[in-house]
């Protein structure tokens, strides 16, 4: 007879049974609420228990992938059941991450070939009215041009967006010089904000932040762009740092009430915004992302046609 203790070293929660009822399980089952000396019609159910409780009387093998719930503690799971009869172990995998995981891999997919096909639909018709001679150059050039723009922009935040996701970026903490991060975002935004004559106010009360360079630079670089994005004209963008936060604020073209929630989705972007200016509607997600490894707050307020404030909340 082997020794039960080395189960304790499985991920997946194994139970021997006697009959219907449960003589030994390892550790990992206590996460789901499962005790000794109980039957284990008070630990679980599932549809077809029958079918289970049948093969465990018949001395035959099962298999079945199933969704779980568990009493003790109230939850249901997606798992994959395994009864083995010679041995009268039953092996309970937690697949729930799993699926979770391909149902975001398959909606993310579809997500981003949507919106790769569309400039890329722009370049391949404005190629065609080119080759045929009847579209005016310049025009088709520069549609050719804003939709290579798109696709780029597109595909770099996706590439920052999935690094962080896959878990291969790890945040170091240094002491940072917030006015220097800053300089190096305007620099980069220089072009637009000279384009727009926008003037940029800065109020930093608070000179030095513990934090990552890189990920205050992703997260002060979209939030600038924004809002100088969405600006009007020759209006004024503030920077302000102070007790640990950042603060970006515009007097722009502002978020409606209803859709400030939806603003962080992935590729989500108003009419508005879509009207006034191009993007790829992934900065505010990855923004949102970068958050909530970092354990920031992200608050978003905006008034319709008045303006929005972006306040970043480093306290942890
Ligand atoms: N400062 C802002 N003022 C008004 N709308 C904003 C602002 N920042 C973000 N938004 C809205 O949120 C959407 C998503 O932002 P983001 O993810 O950065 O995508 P993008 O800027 O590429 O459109 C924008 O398309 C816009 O509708
Ligand atoms: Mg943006």
């Amino acid at each position: 007879m082997f020794n039960f203790d080395v189960f304790d070293l499985f991920d997946e929660v194994v139970i021997l049974l006697e009959g219907v009822k449960i003589k030994e399980k390892n550790k990992i089952a206590e996460k789901y609420g499962i005790s000794e000396n109980v039957d284990i019609f008070s630990a679980f159910t599932f549809d077809n228990i029958d079918k289970l409780v049948e093969h465990i009387f018949d001395g035959k093998d099962l298999r079945v992938q199933t969704r779980v719930y568990f009493f003790q503690i109230s939850k249901s799971r997606d798992v994959d059941l395994l009864y083995n009869n010679s041995s009268k172990l039953l092996i309970i995998k937690d697949i729930t991450d799993v699926k979770k995981l391909k149902e975001a891999k398959i909606n993310f997919t579809t997500a981003v070939s949507h919106e790769l096909f569309n400039p890329l639909s722009v370049i391949k018709a404005n190629v065609y009215l080119l080759l045929d001679g009847k579209e005016n150059m310049e025009f088709a050039l520069e549609e050719i041009e804003k939709s290579t723009e798109r696709i780029e922009r597109i595909i770099k935040q996706l590439k920052t967006l999935s690094m962080l996701e896959l878990g291969l970026y790890t945040p170091r903490y240094n002491e940072i010089d917030i006015e220097k991060v800053l300089k190096e975002v305007i620099d980069e935004l220089n072009l637009k904000i000279k384009e727009k004559m926008i003037s940029i106010e800065k109020q930093i009360i608070q000179k030095y932040f513990k934090a990552d360079s890189f990920l205050i630079f992703t997260i002060l670089k979209n939030l600038v762009s924004n809002a100088v994005k969405y600006s009007h004209k020759m209006s004024t963008v503030k920077i302000k740092t102070f007790e640990n936060k950042i603060i970006v604020e515009d007097n722009g073209i502002g978020i409606k009430k209803e859709e400030l929630e939806k603003v962080t989705e992935r590729f989500y972007r108003t009419k508005d915004a879509i009207k006034m200016a191009q993007g790829s509607g992934l900065g505010l997600s990855v923004v949102k992302h970068i958050c909530s490894i970092c354990g920031y707050k992200l608050n978003i307020e905006s008034d319709y046609m008045i303006g929005t404030k972006v306040i970043v909340d480093l306290n942890t």
